[in-house]
C-alpha cells in the first residue's frame, strides 16, 4: 500500500511529494472515451464496475499517488429529487430549477445507501483493487446550490445572488437541505471505505468575502464537523479562492486546496500548519517538456516550507490535454521531489 498521499495530508515526512490531478478520470484519456462510447455519462456514474474501471485508469496509466472516486458532484442533487440531464457538449442541466419554497419542498434528504448505493458499491469494489488511497468527494453546498438555482452552469449567477440578497431565508433553507444530504452522503462514503474526503467549491470565488462568510462557510464547517469522527483527511478546494484563504483555513479542513492564481509560497504563509494541495495552472501541462519540468521544480521549491504538500493542478485537467504531458508532470514531480 502506497500511503504517501495520506502521510502528506497529515503533514508527516514523505519520501517524495505525492501527486494526483483533479478530474484525472475523464475525457482527455482515450481509455475513458472508449468506456464512455458505449454509455451515457449518467449510466456510467451508476454502473459500479465501469466506475471502478475509469477510476483506475489514471492511477495505472499515469502513476498517480491517489485515486478519486469516479462520480459527479451533481449525482447527490439527483438523489435529492432534482431532475438532472447531461447533454453532450453543454454540461449539466436542471430543467426544473429551484426558485421558491414549493420547489425546495420537492427535494428530500435522501438515505445515502438507498439513493446512492451505487457510489458506495463503487467505493467497496475500488478498495479491493487499489494500492493507493481512495478519495471520496461531494460538491460544497454553495456550488451545488448554484446549479440547482440557475438550472445549470452560469457565468454571472444572477438567480443565485438574487435569491441570496432578496430571499435569504429561502437561500439558507436550500443550503441547509443540501448540507444535511451531503453529511449523510460523505459519512456513507467514509463508512464504505473512502480514505480522504474532498469538498469541491468550484464557484465559491464568485462571492465577496463578507457573503462567503455568511452564505457559504457555515455550511462547509458543519459538514467537516460531522466528518471529524472518521479521522481521515478532509480537503477543501475553493476555486478562485485566494481572497477566501483565511476562511478556508477556518473551515475545519485538514488540507487546503489552492488554485493557480496565488503563489504557493504566499499561500503557505497564510495557511500555516496545515497541508496544501495544488497549485499548477492546468494549462501549464501544455508547456514543452523542459519548461514544464522547470516550472514543477520551482513550485516544489516554493512549497518546501509546507506542513505537507500534495502536488495537484489548480483546477481540473482540461479535456484536450495530451495524456503524455500529464505523464511528464507526474514523473517530474516524483523525480524532482525525491528525498
Ligand atoms: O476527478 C475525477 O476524476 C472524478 C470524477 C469527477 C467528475 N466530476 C467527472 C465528470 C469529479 C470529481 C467531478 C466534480 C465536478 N462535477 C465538479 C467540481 C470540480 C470542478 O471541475 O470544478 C463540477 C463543477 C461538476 C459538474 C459537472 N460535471 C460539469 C460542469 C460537467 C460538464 C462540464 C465538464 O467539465 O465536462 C460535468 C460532467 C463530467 N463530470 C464529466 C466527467 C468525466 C464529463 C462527462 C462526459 O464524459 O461527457
Amino acid at each position: 500500500m502506497n500511503d504517501t498521499f495520506l502521510r502528506a495530508c497529515r503533514g508527516e515526512k514523505t519520501a517524495y511529494t505525492p501527486i494526483w490531478m483533479m478530474r484525472q478520470a475523464g475525457r482527455y484519456l482515450p481509455e475513458y472515451q472508449k468506456v464512455r462510447g458505449n454509455v451515457t455519462f449518467l449510466e456510467l456514474c451508476k454502473t459500479p464496475e465501469l466506475c471502478v474501471e475509469v477510476t483506475l485508469q489514471p492511477v495505472d496509466i499515469l502513476d498517480m499517488d491517489a485515486a478519486i472516486l469516479f462520480s459527479d458532484i451533481l449525482i447527490l442533487m439527483e438523489a435529492m429529487g432534482a431532475i438532472l440531464e447531461f447533454h453532450d457538449g453543454c454540461g449539466p442541466v436542471f430543467p426544473e430549477p429551484i426558485r421558491n419554497q414549493a420547489d425546495l419542498d420537492k427535494l428530500s434528504i435522501p438515505d445515502a445507501n438507498d439513493a446512492t448505493g451505487f457510489v458506495m458499491d463503487t467505493i467497496r469494489l475500488l478498495r479491493k483493487e487499489l494500492k493507493v488511497p481512495l478519495i471520496g468527494f461531494a460538491g460544497a453546498p454553495f456550488t451545488c446550490a448554484t446549479y440547482l438555482i440557475e438550472g445549470g452552469s452560469s457565468k454571472v449567477f444572477w438567480e443565485t445572488k438574487k435569491m441570496m440578497f432578496q430571499e435569504p431565508r429561502l437561500f439558507h433553507n436550500l443550503m441547509e437541505k443540501i448540507t444535511k444530504s451531503t453529511i449523510g452522503y460523505m459519512q456513507a462514503q467514509a463508512r464504505a471505505g473512502a480514505q480522504a474526503l474532498q469538498l469541491f467549491d468550484s464557484w465559491a470565488g464568485v462571492l465577496a468575502p463578507c457573503d462567503f462568510k455568511v452564505f457559504a462557510l457555515p455550511y462547509v464547517k458543519k459538514i467537516f464537523t460531522c466528518l471529524q469522527q472518521f479521522n481521515i483527511p478532509l480537503i477543501y478546494f475553493a476555486n478562485n479562492g485566494s481572497t477566501l484563504l483565511n476562511y478556508s483555513v477556518e473551515s475545519g479542513a485538514d488540507v487546503i486546496g489552492l488554485d493557480w492564481r496565488i503563489n504557493i509560497k504566499d499561500a503557505i504563509k497564510r495557511v500555516g500548519k496545515k497541508a496544501v494541495q495544488g497549485n499548477i495552472d492546468p494549462f501549464a501541462l501544455l508547456l514543452p517538456k523542459d519548461k514544464l519540468r522547470a516550472r514543477i521544480a520551482r513550485l516544489l521549491t516554493d512549497a518546501s516550507n509546507a506542513q505537507g504538500h500534495i502536488f495537484n493542478l489548480g483546477h481540473g485537467i482540461h479535456q484536450f490535454t495530451p495524456p503524455d504531458q500529464a505523464k511528464i508532470a507526474v514523473d517530474a514531480v516524483h523525480e524532482l521531489s525525491s528525498r
